[in-house]
């Protein structure tokens, strides 16, 4: 196995310790960086809960989570038992502040274990309503003083609205510095995401194209077939705008956009990406409806399986006006982008499970082969394909083989599976892993939340002022609503969603 540098002896305490979070992602991702010897030296995981376990039979419960979750299921010869040794769980009520003590007392007796004074890592694995809360009994902690040390991972959604993330921006920095505040966007640490970095800056041949001069529009899709899961009333306060657009397709558009960062620096590195969110042209709430479409799947079926609509799931109003399915033109005001149109779109219990971008060029400026020879002629395009599917297509031209001159597209494919042996780490994994080492890079920063929410809240704001009357307006298995495509084609475009050799 590959030797590499581990982070410093660790802490983590996961608030959340017995929730569902921590059952599917964080456990499974702690347990393959510990086979992948990721994990440092040093290390103690503590889950927090409400609910009463021991020791051992809260490890079998993270047990079942891996073998159902992980992307390596079971035992791994062993290492689950070496690895379990370093879990256990603390029963604890995080509202009374007096219990907190106990979380000092753990850190006390692991710096002595250790032999030296670990990172603690507190993990807010809860739902949203209850982290200001559990931040502001932690805060009072010495430990939480450290601010080299001591670090505090937020999930998503950061905040309602504008107003309630910057609430929650002023109190966690009334406690931590902005250093030891990693907020969440687990499209981050995708290894896709990562790659479209390397793939601007590390080439020299995208660069000089990647501009207006060449790139007709972007689009964006992120679309999934299921439903809300369970989650029904977590999604009525929540809706595919804020679930999705606000966090995790505005940073791919910051991926798309940003300018070259002189170095990888963390704080360069968001700086760049700050600035694409703050050269977004604000849509007024007055013209939501020309740049904005919003949609709510009705009962159907998906693949020989009767659905039922949005309205019908559990926790959600028989009359919601909750947006499943959400799609935005966005603009950027700089000298890169001018006139060049971001369209993005995501829903849920769509046809696919597809997060892709297409970047797509404009045409070749003239034309000499005879018509007949190009009658399938397409612009140039690049495809970036996230998940599931992860690899990245480049369109173009082809003559046929053959005495006629004929011309039709060809895609030029770069495929993860093909060129890796290895399996790709999860979000989490790599996630998590920056955090013990203190690496901020693939985190928001507080003003990155925060102007992504200036640019989502006049559309919230007019979606909220006239409710929908046409809900539900997409059956399930297909692609949104017909608006999303009247977005598009208004601008001569339509939706890219799956790289085939010859759809535009
Ligand atoms: C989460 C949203 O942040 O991302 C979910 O809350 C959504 O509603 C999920 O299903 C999608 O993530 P992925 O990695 O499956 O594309």
């Amino acid at each position: 196995m590959e030797q590499h540098k581990r982070p410093p002896a660790s802490l983590l305490f996961i608030f959340g310790g017995s929730g569902d979070l921590n059952y599917r992602k964080l456990s499974p991702a702690l347990y393959n960086l510990f086979i992948d010897q990721w994990m440092p030296e040093k290390f103690g995981i503590v889950g927090i809960g409400r609910t009463d376990y021991e020791n051992d039979a809260y490890r079998q419960h993270l047990l079942e989570g891996i073998q159902q979750f992980s992307r390596r299921k079971g035992e791994q010869n062993g290492q689950w038992k070496e690895f379990s040794r370093h879990v256990t769980y603390l029963r604890m009520d995080a509202e009374n502040e007096s219990e907190y003590q106990k979380i000092a007392a753990i850190v006390a007796e692991k710096e002595k274990e250790f032999g030296e004074h670990p990172n603690v890592i507190f993990y807010m694995a809860v739902a949203p309503q209850l982290v200001p809360d559990i931040a502001s009994k932690l805060g009072p902690l010495n430990i939480c003083s450290d601010t080299k040390c001591t670090r505090i991972v937020v999930e998503k959604p950061f905040g309602h609205d504008l107003e309630s993330a910057h609430r929650l921006n002023l109190l966690l920095s009334s406690m931590f510095d902005e250093e030891q505040i990693y907020r969440i966007d687990h499209y981050l640490g995708k290894e896709t995401v990562q790659n479209i970095l390397a793939l601007r800056f590390a080439n020299a041949l995208f660069e000089p194209i990647w501009n207006r001069n060449y790139i007709d529009h972007v689009q964006i899709t992120a679309a999934e077939t299921v439903g809300v899961e369970g989650r029904g009333g977590y999604y009525e306060q929540s809706g595919a705008l804020r679930d999705m657009v606000q966090n995790h397709m505005l940073q791919l558009l910051c991926m798309v956009a940003m300018e070259a960062p002189v170095s990888f620096n963390a704080n360069e590195i968001r700086n760049k990406k700050v600035d694409v969110l703050n050269a977004i042209r604000k849509i007024r709430t007055e013209q939501a409806h020309e740049f904005a479409v919003r949609g709510q799947y009705g009962e159907g079926w998906m693949k020989g399986e009767k659905i039922a609509g949005y309205r019908q799931e559990k926790g959600v109003d028989p009359e919601s006006g909750t947006d499943t399915f959400a799609a935005v033109k966005f603009h950027i005001d700089n000298w890169r982008w001018q006139g060049v149109p971001f369209y993005v779109r995501t829903g849920k219990r769509m046809n696919q499970k597809t997060t892709i971008i297409t970047i797509q060029f404009r045409p070749a400026p003239h034309y000499s082969f005879p018509p007949e020879a190009a009658e399938t002629w397409r612009p140039n395009r690049l495809t970036i394909s996230i998940a599931p599917e992860m690899d990245i297509r480049l369109r173009f031209q082809a003559k046929h083989p053959g005495q006629s001159l004929s011309l039709s597209p060809v895609d030029m494919i770069f495929s993860y599976k093909d060129a890796y042996e290895t399996d790709e780490p999860e979000a989490y994994e790599t996630l998590l892993l920056d955090v013990m080492e203190g690496n901020a890079t693939l985190f928001m920063r507080a003003d990155q939340v925060e102007a992504a929410w200036k640019l989502v809240m006049p559309i919230l704001e007019a979606w909220e002022n006239r409710p929908p009357v046409d809900f539900p307006n997409y059956s399930p298995d297909s692609w949104g609503p017909e608006d999303a495509e009247a977005l598009i084609a208004r601008d001569g475009h339509n939706w890219v969603s799956l790289p085939t050799k010859n759809d535009k």
